[in-house]
């Protein structure tokens, strides 16, 4: 309840005060700062997948720029010979601004991944965007750039549609929830019902043999799915778990130490409002913390 409100009041919030309750999902301002995360990770023998901050973008500078900066990630991942993707939002590569110049960036960017051999995973975005990425997949592909996978919801009612339609091409996808807000026609709403369909299509992808991250932090998931790796005898060829840089990260650990693949999603750069408020969303204890923050500043 006392979430609802702080949600509903959240852009009343000081910026200020989310950063400071926000800053644990975000590994810091610059490149750097998400190579630093990568190879400590790596030293647990974890990966990540690296994601340049932005999206939405209204101009052809920026998607310009995010693009650009997107190639240094690539040349870094290269230099450090660092176990991690890249993780490309296309609104932040202009898909609100034209569709084609959007697609040309991304192509860009997955080429050189290809050259370089890193993969790059197109995140999945709201409604409005889901066959535009789709979209583009089916083009990476149709051009011989296999180094690229895709994201699918679990709460979208077409997913299960969508896996069908692209059987063919054994994707590698990342499995979520979903979180932007959608309507009920077209997206389930409950919490058991987004469960009951998460686990159908985990199941609806592993029987078809594709690649699969399990991104999620719910237990009940993640206990379901480890049943699934045992009983189908699973390699780690198969599948890996991912979670949100800052969260659960004790848990994280556990499934790491019992020699599953791990992979954390590491955002960085200033752009970062958006991605921050969607997670503090999410967490639990989200009223609690932008209180104590807000004493901290009296
Ligand atoms: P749920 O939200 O029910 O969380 C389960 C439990 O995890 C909570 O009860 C709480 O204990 C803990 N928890 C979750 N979030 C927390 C937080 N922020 N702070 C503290 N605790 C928290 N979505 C999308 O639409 N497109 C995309 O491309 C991606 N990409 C993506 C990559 C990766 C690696 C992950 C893990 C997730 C995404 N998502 C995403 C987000 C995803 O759709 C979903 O919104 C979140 O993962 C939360 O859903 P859970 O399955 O974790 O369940």
């Amino acid at each position: 309840m006392l979430n609802k409100i702080v949600i509903t009041l959240m852009p009343l919030v000081p910026k200020k005060i989310i950063h400071l309750v926000a800053k644990k999902y975000i590994a810091g301002d610059i490149l750097d700062d998400a190579v630093r995360i990568t190879q400590d990770f790596a030293k647990q023998d974890g990966m990540t997948t690296i994601d340049v901050l932005g999206e939405f973008v209204t101009s052809k500078e920026e998607a310009t720029a995010e693009k650009e900066e997107s190639l240094r990630v690539l040349d870094a991942i290269k230099k450090f010979d660092l176990p991690t993707t890249l993780s490309v939002k296309s609104t932040s590569q202009g898909l609100d601004i034209d569709e084609e110049f959007a697609y040309q960036n991304i192509k860009e960017i997955v080429t050189k991944a290809n050259e370089y051999g890193i993969f790059v995973r197109l995140d999945m975005e709201n409604s409005p965007y889901t066959d535009k990425i789709l979209n583009f997949y089916r083009r990476f592909r149709a051009e011989g750039l296999d180094n690229v996978g895709i994201v699918l919801q679990a709460y979208m009612r077409r997913t299960e549609d969508d896996i069908n339609s692209l059987l063919a091409l054994k994707p590698s996808i990342r499995l979520c929830k979903g979180i932007y807000k959608e309507d009920s026609s077209i997206a389930f709403q409950g919490k058991e019902e987004i469960r009951e369909n998460y686990k159908k299509l985990l199941r609806l992808i592993l029987n078809n043999e594709m690649y699969v991250g399990i991104a999620t932090h719910d237990e009940m998931l993640i206990l379901d799915a480890l049943t699934e790796i045992e009983k189908r005898g699973l390699s780690k060829e198969n599948y890996e778990f991912q979670m949100l840089l800052g969260v659960r990260e004790k848990r994280r650990d556990n499934i790491l130490s019992q020699g599953h693949p791990m992979r954390i999603y590491v955002p960085y750069g200033t752009d970062w409002y958006g991605y921050a408020t969607r997670r503090l969303k999410e967490n639990p204890e989200m009223a609690g913390n932008i209180f104590k923050a807000m004493f901290k500043f009296q």
